[in-house]
């Protein structure tokens, strides 16, 4: 495979091929806990500066920092009916970026008419406010992903900050050897490896570290799956992967066990928030166990946690005995590692084998629409037809049945009487 230049996937701002290919979709930019009535919040989204907040119906606003006027923040307005009141003039931003008053102008100022405030659209769903940036015609259907109505009881999303590009971050869920490695001792304490979170099945993987990787185009994106030699040689370990563009994924879970969905929010080039959706359809979460297992519980307003590259994320090399990374939460080990690259890594000195050939994959997924978008070419996930009733699933399956019936096979075991 020629090398090919990956630079262009960092680059988030809305002057680049990348920024403006993420501008296509729908993406987190804030935790609803975060959208209260009372103060606006500020959110840094794709290198923008913008501010949220509640109007009075209820809805969620998504503006520009910087009032049109003369751009005094708009994170110290005050919160008037269904839009943001500029505190320095007596500015009126609507929702839509229309400005209702300008009360020192005279009345019949055409100003009015011809300013208007940057203004993006939102919905809210699932605990989190999603954002379109892009341009206005060519907004996308929203994806409904299948746990986004789910009863709160259900659902956890979780959002951590990250000190890295977004690509690291993106490319850890792609990757689905380094579970064998760095996740090796889910959390501290050998015996409860992989328990506290339910994922048992998590155990199968452990028989072997190189797995068969597989990759197929779908019209939402990509699905890939490791498939990973038993000790009994009928059968086999399917982990498959399901990937909605741009960089969205349904993560491995077994039989029986919560869901995970992952979501990424670009701050600019060098920081990121990652959102985990947690989620069962048939039970109520136990959030502390996930918290625990996966160390991430964080709190607004920064969503940081307290394992940083100055601390060297508090790796403890006497827990190094116990722990394979010395490092407590499968969160938190991505976390480590994603950020210990530094803030966008060199790409062009990597070594990439066989064992990243999901990553390779979605690379070329990414700059191939990059291309397309620029061309005016349709995106993957943009056609109203698209189904999102995916899931990634975890199974031991007979060695000769393919790995595209995993997922059958699981809810056909999901199903039979415990
Ligand atoms: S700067 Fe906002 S009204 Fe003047
Ligand atoms: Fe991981």
């Amino acid at each position: 495979m020629p090398d090919l230049d990956y630079s262009a996937l960092t680059r988030v701002g809305p002057e680049t091929p990348m920024g403006r290919l993420l501008r296509r979709y729908w993406i987190p930019a804030a935790m609803t806990e975060e959208v209260q009535r009372a103060a606006p919040v500020r959110v840094r989204l794709l290198g923008e500066r913008l501010v949220a907040y509640r109007g009075d119906d209820g809805r969620v606003g998504l503006v520009g920092e910087f009032c049109p006027h003369r751009r005094a923040s708009l994170s110290y307005a005050r919160n008037e009916g269904n839009g943001l009141r500029c505190l320095y003039h007596g500015w009126k931003i609507c929702l839509s970026g229309e400005i209702a008053e300008m009360p020192a102008e005279p009345p019949d100022t055409p100003l009015k008419r011809s300013v208007r405030a940057v203004a993006y659209p939102t919905r809210e769903a699932g605990g989190i406010v999603w954002s379109y940036l892009g341009p206005r015609d060519k907004q996308p259907p929203f994806p409904r992903f299948p746990w986004l109505d789910l009863d709160p009881t259900h659902l956890l999303p979780v959002k951590m900050y990250q000190a890295c590009n977004y690509l690291q971050g993106v490319e850890g869920d792609f990757d689905p050897v380094h579970a064998n490695f760095l996740h090796q001792d889910f959390d501290v304490g050998a015996d409860e490896s992989w328990r506290g979170g339910g994922w048992h099945s998590m155990q199968s993987l452990m028989n072997d570290p190189s797995p068969r990787i597989v990759c197929e185009r779908t019209p939402y994106g990509m699905r890939s799956a490791a498939i990973r030699k038993m000790p009994d040689p009928a059968l086999k370990f399917v982990r498959t992967y399901e990937t909605v563009a741009p960089f969205y994924s349904f993560i491995p879970s077994g039989p029986h066990e919560s869901q995970l969905f992952k979501a990424w929010h670009p701050i600019d080039d060098v920081s990121c928030f990652t959102f985990y959706v947690h989620y069962d359809p048939r039970r109520p979460l136990d959030r502390e166990a996930i918290w625990q297992n996966w160390g991430h519980r964080t709190a607004p307003p920064d969503y940081a946690t307290r394992f940083t590259v100055a601390n060297h994320h508090l790796q403890s090399r006497e827990e190094m005995s116990r722990n394979y990374s010395g490092i407590p939460g499968a969160a938190i080990q991505d976390l480590a590692l994603q950020e210990s690259m530094g803030p966008i890594t060199d790409r062009s000195q990597e070594t990439l084998g066989t064992s990243d050939l999901a990553v390779a994959y979605l690379r070329r997924l990414l700059l191939r629409s990059i291309e397309d978008n620029e061309a005016g070419r349709a995106l993957p996930g943009h056609d109203a037809a698209v189904d999102y009733d995916l899931r990634g699933v975890s199974m031991v399956i007979p060695a000769d049945r393919p790995w595209q019936e995993a997922r059958r096979l699981q809810e056909d075991h999901e199903r039979e009487p415990a």
